[in-house]
């Protein structure tokens, strides 16, 4: 039941940067606060709107009437490509050119009969040009910042380690001369970090790179937000987040939100609407009902990374020699300008005890009992999920927090197996062999059993942390505009 009974419903615009791993968790809030009797507008993108079309072969995206979809353009060229846009290009874009276009979009929303008055804006932590428009209305801005709290606390430091001189790079040498190795042990709330396990938006020798300074601009302008939100709970990140907190805004940490999204009743309207920007093979839960408990290794490397061919094949044969069965979602762009780099002897060879997808359903395929190990690209949504489902990761990292999502899965949390950037089928395969049946294997999985169950209770009994954050966000900064 909706827990707020108002005459007119509280309206909150909500802003996610234009990719699926922070779409995602913006629409779990969304759906979230339309449960608690908001009224939801969702800004996407013209470019993912058209994407989110194609994939359902309709005209228009099917929301409610107290929740709508609405776009502005992301200022980068039309295109119809169906593929993840250039990260740099897209945050450039956004940061240049969006801000004239959702000025007009609250003009026309404040005018419009159909949608009571705006009551707050919430933006994803890198879509900041919302601040000025919810400044000149008088609205609180609070900003959702996707990341984990390791993984921002990166972002946070990046202008200290510009002062420190460790980024920019002097030259191309620091890439390799060890200078990755450097011990950072002043950055509050977090301890034993290398440099090479913060963002990778620091791994730079131009001081005029696009990423470097739009992360320095964004941490900077977080201080002026409302309030900030992560998707993250007490239990997994308290030291880090009450860092943060002597640094910014009031965090309000209301995390894993794919669990406090099992407070809506499984026949509630709102669990129609959807957000993929692929489309989704739910087959893979079908085949995965006919395997053992435990017995399947699932492997999917998220939305925005892409594999050398040469990688690809050497996960293909680690994976393929552990001789394990797998479910391996290889999403149509994973492999930069290549199609069907599969090798036919892997297809052949693997035939029996494998399944291929390019897009899956994969918060429930994470909670799937067959599910025994995630070979991932430490995304964070993907490590959450993890977590939810009680699963144990070998963590492959790519860009942006990743990294530090690795660290912390393989050293903190004592959930991961760390698979460096060499990837070589026998270290794979190596990996592979140790997360499912060795002793180590089993420890893993007896602590990522005792995440999930605390990842529940923040989220789902009266008293978690993050149930109660919630409840505050909503009535001392979303509301307080009424
Ligand atoms: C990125 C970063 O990796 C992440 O750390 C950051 O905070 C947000 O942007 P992405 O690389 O796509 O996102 O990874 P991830 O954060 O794991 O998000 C992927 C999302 O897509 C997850 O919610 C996952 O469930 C979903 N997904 C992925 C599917 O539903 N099906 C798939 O087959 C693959």
């Amino acid at each position: 039941m909706a827990s707020i009974c108002l005459r007119q419903k509280p309206h909150a615009v909500l802003v996610p940067f234009p990719s699926q791993g922070h779409i995602n968790p913006l629409m779990q809030l969304a759906k979230v606060l339309h449960y608690k009797g908001f009224h939801i507008t969702f800004v996407h993108t013209e470019y993912n709107y058209r994407r989110l079309l194609k994939s359902r072969g309709s005209n228009s995206l099917d929301g409610l009437p107290t929740f709508r979809f609405v776009t502005i353009p992301d200022g980068l060229p039309a295109t119809d490509a169906n593929t993840t846009q250039d990260i740099p290009l897209l945050c450039d874009s956004t940061s240049k050119h969006c801000l004239p276009h959702f000025r007009n979009l609250l003009k026309k929303l404040s005018s419009s009969p159909d949608s009571p008055p705006i009551t707050c804006i919430i933006c994803d932590g890198v879509m900041s040009f919302t601040l000025d428009a919810a400044q000149e209305l008088g609205l609180p801005a609070v900003f959702f910042w996707t990341p984990s709290a390791c993984g921002f606390m990166g972002y946070v430091q990046f202008h200290r380690l510009i002062e420190k001189g460790l980024t920019p790079f002097k030259d191309e040498s620091y890439f390799t001369n060890g200078h990755l190795d450097t011990v950072i042990d002043w950055i509050p709330g977090m301890k034993d970090i290398r440099l090479k396990d913060l963002p990778t938006f620091l791994r730079t020798a131009d001081p005029n790179d696009i990423m470097l300074n739009f992360l320095v601009a964004e941490t900077e302008r977080t201080k002026k937000a409302s309030a900030v939100i992560l998707n993250t709970f007490h239990d997994l990140e308290d030291e880090v987040v009450d860092a943060l907190s002597t640094l910014l805004p009031p965090i309000y940490s209301i995390g894993p939100l794919n669990l406090q999204l099992k407070q809506i009743p499984a026949d509630n309207e709102l669990n129609s609407i959807e957000s993929n920007l692929w489309i989704e093979e739910p087959e893979c839960l079908e085949w995965l009902d006919s395997k053992a408990p435990n017995s399947v290794i699932y492997v999917n490397f998220g939305s925005i990374a892409i594999t050398t061919r040469e990688q690809l094949v050497e996960f293909a044969w680690g994976i393929a020699n552990s001789n394990k069965t797998f479910l391996w979602v290889i999403r149509p762009d994973l492999v930069r300008g290549e199609s069907s780099v599969i090798p036919a002897e892997f297809l052949e060879e693997t035939k029996e005890r494998s399944l291929l997808a390019s897009w899956c359903p994969q918060e429930q395929v994470l909670s799937h009992p067959a599910i025994g190990g995630f070979l991932t690209h430490s995304g964070w949504n993907s490590t959450l999920e993890s977590v939810c489902g009680g699963v144990p990761m070998i963590c492959w990292s790519f860009c942006g927090e990743q990294p530090t999502n690795c660290r912390y899965s393989c050293k903190e949390w004592g959930i991961g197996l760390e698979l460096g950037d060499d990837v070589k089928r026998d270290y794979v395969e190596g990996l592979v062999r140790k997360l499912t049946e060795g002793g180590e294997g089993k420890e893993m999985k007896k602590k990522a059993l005792e995440w999930k169950k605390l990842a529940k209770e923040a989220t789902t009994c009266p008293n978690g942390l993050s149930f109660l954050a919630l409840d505050k966000l909503i009535n001392q900064v979303l509301l307080s505009s009424r």
